[in-house]
């Protein structure tokens, strides 16, 4: 009975801040049980064959209105809404048929030759902000790397005009923070993500207008003239898609990059071959995804009963679907506890799976792979200052707020 009522507050745990420097071992617990009713009355699942399985389950829904709980983040529950207006989600919240036309649209926009174009100014904005920190011994990943590297790549590719980037920054900065859960959060950082959401639905009808009238080879040229043979996007469907591909694509490529580079300084053996194999950095950011994911659950509500592994899930649950402990599934993954770049078999969930499996993963790829391609090979003898660094509150977008590193100087 005890060890029942204390698998219940597994999920409890994991969501606490506590747990946030290794949850792993939380996770595990949580595998000998694949589907659990927790405590607040979610449904947590945690083995890689049941998550598989409801990630490609219809009956399952990732809009949270059909919830008869609340959402679990301010972004999720004010649905990027500005004050007053309709909840107009985005179509990371959204079920078919709505879903997939609009993310069809988006990825007709998303063309490999434009994201690999993305390649050349990565590396140029890398080297740029390492070298605006070869005065320091000492280098923040996150605040000098990670945290503008996304921001800026994200401007380009929508079409941001860079004299407006520094308002973009401001506005990722306070929205990322409304990722986090709700209850962690001040009255004045919940008014001040409201106001950045508002403003910044304001500049991109702005810049949609203007976009329409002088169409150019952008992202967001290419939505907003709307010459798709699979429909066109409503105004508001555009400045919705719009800032969530600014938010999903930013914390969770900042997250990857810090990640990265803590892992990488753990196991010193891999940084030395990535030194002498740039290539190496490929599979060394798929295992990334699967041993330190930036995203390590999303919740789902099911649309029905599921019976799965023993367990009937009542219509309407909250479901959570824990990615980053079914990527540590030993039934799945040989020794899934030991960092191993070249292992065979790698079918992560790190960028989920099933209808909603990531859009940004190919420009996620492209900027973390150069950004710890580069940092291998031009900062000499890094080390890490802090270990474990300091993390992040948010258990689902998990990542360090700051990472130190400290190095002897920075090769040309
Ligand atoms: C390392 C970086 C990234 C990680 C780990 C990541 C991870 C994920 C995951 C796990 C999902 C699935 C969500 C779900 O099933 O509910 C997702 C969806 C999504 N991601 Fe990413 N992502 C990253 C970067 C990006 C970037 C750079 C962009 C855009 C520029 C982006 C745009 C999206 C969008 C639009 C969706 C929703 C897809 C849909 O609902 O059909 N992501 N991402």
């Amino acid at each position: 009975m005890t060890q029942t009522i204390n698998k219940a507050k597994l999920y409890a745990q994991i969501l606490n801040p506590a747990s946030r420097a290794n949850p792993y071992p939380l996770y595990a617990q949580l595998r000998e049980t694949p589907v659990s009713r927790q405590e607040d009355g979610t449904y947590v699942v945690s083995t890689y064959k049941e998550i598989s399985a409801l990630l490609h389950d219809p009956r399952i829904s990732s809009d949270e209105r059909k919830s008869t709980h609340g959402a679990g983040s301010l972004v999720a529950s004010a649905k990027l809404a500005p004050e007053g207006q309709e909840s107009h989600p985005p179509f990371i919240f959204l079920d078919p048929p709505e879903h997939d036309r609009l993310r069809r649209l988006v990825m007709h926009q998303f063309t490999p030759e434009r994201i690999e174009g993305m390649r050349p100014q990565v590396v140029q904005l890398v080297n740029r902000l390492l070298e605006e920190q070869s005065d320091r011994a000492q280098l923040d990943i996150v605040d000098h790397l990670a945290y503008p590297l996304p921001v800026t790549v994200i401007c380009h590719l929508l079409g941001v005009p860079r004299e407006d980037e520094p308002r973009f920054h401001a506005w990722a900065t306070i929205l990322a923070r409304g990722l986090d859960p709700a209850q962690s959060m001040t009255e004045e950082e919940i008014q001040q993500a409201g106001q950045a959401v508002a403003q910044l639905g304001e500049y991109m009808d702005g810049l949609i207008a203007e976009r329409r009238e002088h169409p150019r080879d952008d992202l967001l040229s290419g939505l907003a003239v709307g010459s798709d043979p699979a429909g066109q996007m409503s105004e508001r469907d555009l400045v919705v898609t719009m800032m969530l591909l600014l938010i999903a694509g930013h914390e969770t490529t900042v997250n990857l990059i810090t990640n990265g580079m803590l892992t990488l300084l753990r196991y010193p053996e891999h940084l030395a071959r990535l030194r002498e194999q740039p290539e190496y950095v490929i599979d060394v950011i798929e295992e990334l995804l699967r041993f330190e994911p930036p995203v390590h659950f999303r919740t789902r509500t099911t649309l029905t009963d599921i019976d799965i592994a023993g367990v009937t899930i009542p219509k309407g649950a909250t479901v959570a679907l824990m990615l980053a402990s079914g990527s540590r599934d030993p039934a799945r993954f040989d020794h899934p506890d030991i960092f191993d770049p070249i292992r065979p078999d790698n079918e992560h969930f790190g960028f989920g799976g099933g209808i909603h499996f990531c859009v940004g993963a190919p420009l996620a790829r492209v900027e973390a792979q150069e950004a710890l391609r580069i940092m291998a090979r031009r900062l000499k003898n890094p080390r890490l200052v802090t270990d474990p660094p300091p993390y992040r509150e948010n258990a689902s977008l998990r990542g360090p707020k700051h990472l130190l590193v400290a190095f002897d100087a920075l090769e040309p």
